[in-house]
């Protein structure tokens, strides 16, 4: 079996859980999920998608990012390797499958993609993770912006540094990151939670296109 077929046949069988334990942790507790659910969500909030936006869900899985902001964007759409994933998805609106090479979607067509825990799984392979970037560069607008959000460790392939280095490899910039879990005091349910908050963090980065964005503007 290829790669890419048995990453597909491994989320085809996660499709069957829940819609959170299906995308996030299939051990963990429907709070914990929960929980990051929330933050994620609210990250991705305040990363700035407007409603003149059209924007790809870059592995939508179950779709709770098309479900969650395709009323306030002007598209969503949703592309997953997985064909479960993208049955599932197709509750909230256009999903498609993906075939792991070539996005479905013609060069320029979105404002923004969106991806939440996906790249991380590829970060070990430059080769792969510079082709995903590649497809995605291709199909963002001039001035696009990719908004991640993805586990970071302190050390190793998915330290913040390593992200920047090898996105910018990729031929994007991070303009700005924020650290999903927050230290408490900004999301009701983590006091709720305490329990679960040592476990998770992860942060939000949105990148730019390098070679389409005027300089002045980016920052690290
Ligand atoms: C951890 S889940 C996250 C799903 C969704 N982004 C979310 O956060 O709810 C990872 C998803 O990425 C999909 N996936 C894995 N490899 C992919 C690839 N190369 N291109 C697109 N999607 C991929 C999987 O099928 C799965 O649905």
């Amino acid at each position: 079996m290829s790669d890419l077929a048995s990453d597909a046949s491994h989320w085809d069988e996660r499709a069957g859980l829940d819609e959170l334990a299906a995308v996030l942790d299939p051990e963990g507790s429907a709070e914990k999920n929960a929980l990051i659910h929330h933050l994620q969500m609210e990250a991705i909030r305040n990363a700035g998608l407007s409603r003149t936006d059209d924007v790809l869900d870059y592995g939508c899985g179950t779709g709770r990012v098309m479900r969650e902001f395709g009323a306030s964007v002007r598209s969503i759409r949703g592309i997953d390797i997985s064909e479960r994933m993208v049955e599932q998805a197709s509750r909230y609106g256009d999903a498609r499958l993906y075939d792991g090479h070539t996005i479905p979607f013609v060069a320029d067509s979105f404002d923004a993609v969106i991806s939440v825990y996906v790249l991380q799984m590829y970060r070990e392979s430059t080769r792969r993770f510079l082709g995903m970037l590649h497809e995605l560069e291709r199909v963002l607008r001039p001035d696009g912006r990719l908004v991640l959000v993805e586990r970071v460790e302190r050390t190793g392939v998915l330290s913040l540094d390593a992200w920047r280095s090898e996105l910018r490899a990729g031929g994007f910039e991070i303009k700005r990151t924020d650290t999903v879990r927050s230290g408490g005091s900004r999301f009701a349910l983590v006091h709720r939670l305490r329990r679960v908050r040592a476990a998770y963090a992860d942060v939000l980065m949105v990148a730019y296109a390098t070679d389409r964005h005027p300089p002045g503007r980016m920052s690290v």
